[in-house]
């Protein structure tokens, strides 16, 4: 396939080198700041690609989904913290008929670990002596915090776990209420991204942890979800992607 890369960053390097290895071509490199990108915006790139991967800024998001809906591209959106425009770029794509799959978190693993997640909340329903909590800790050039995963996997948990109905980030400066989910973010050094949810009792505490080794895994999702996307129209969300993997969709 003949792929265009959005975003030459941490990221965009990194599916760079996973398309050469699954023998893919690279169409391109957009970026407005990387001295190696072939163009600094999507307008200006004159050539043509079977699908987008996108890792990019949350402020590029809503124009660059217009563009990719407008010229037909599936894309593969990575690019965190937009979430205040989810609504506005789902209604581009849909009302488009786009193609477009994103996700806060893109490796294999990090799927796994928001269906544990999800579980633990379940079962956590019958054992109110414990309460929930979630901390990530990522490298310091990380833009967004907390974290897209971080965001969603307090999600997948408020979903389930009936005595939580609302997220508090950083510190509120009093005392957490039973019912808010407290996610703390930690930056610092090279850390790829390490996300842990705890439950804690006053006897005992269990925990469930992410470890990313290095970016390759989230990189080689994205590659997979744009080997997978053309021809799956709409408004797709990274488990729409592992859902079809499982079932060979
Ligand atoms: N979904 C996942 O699995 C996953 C994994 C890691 C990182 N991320 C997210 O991906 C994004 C990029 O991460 P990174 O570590 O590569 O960051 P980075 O800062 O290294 O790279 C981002 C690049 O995007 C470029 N950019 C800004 N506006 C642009 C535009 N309009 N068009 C094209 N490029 C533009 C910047 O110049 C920069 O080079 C972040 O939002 C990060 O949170 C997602």
């Amino acid at each position: 396939m003949k792929i265009l890369i959005v975003g030459y960053g941490r990221m965009g390097r990194e599916v760079e080198r996973i398309l050469a290895e699954r023998g893919h071509e690279v169409a391109g490199r957009i970026d407005p700041r990387a001295p190696e990108s072939d163009s600094p915006d999507l307008d200006s790139f004159p050539g043509t690609a079977d699908a987008v991967i996108e890792f990019a800024t949350a402020d590029a998001v809503v124009g660059n989904a217009q563009f990719y809906t407008r010229h037909g591209v599936p894309a593969v959106v990575g690019t965190t913290g937009w979430e205040a425009d989810r609504e506005q770029v789902q209604k581009i794509v849909t009302d488009g008929h786009g193609s477009y799959l994103w996700g806060a978190n893109f490796s294999v693993g990090a799927n796994l670990f928001f269906a544990m997640v999800h579980e633990a909340g379940r079962i956590m329903n019958a054992f109110d002596s414990y309460d929930a909590m979630l901390c990530e800790t990522h490298h310091r050039g990380k833009a967004d915090s907390p974290s897209g995963t971080a965001l969603e996997a307090a999600k997948r948990l408020l979903a389930v776990l009936e005595r939580k109905q609302s997220i508090v980030h950083d510190l509120p400066g009093r005392p957490l209420q039973d019912d808010e989910l407290h996610i703390a973010s930690l930056r610092g050094g090279s850390v790829p991204g390490t996300h842990t949810v705890s439950f804690d009792s006053p006897f005992d505490s269990i925990s469930v942890t992410h470890t990313a080794r290095t970016r390759s895994g989230f990189a080689l999702g994205s590659v997979l979800a744009a080997e997978w996307l053309p021809g799956n129209r709409g408004f797709l969300s990274v488990d729409d992607f592992f859902t079809a993997m499982q079932t060979g969709a």
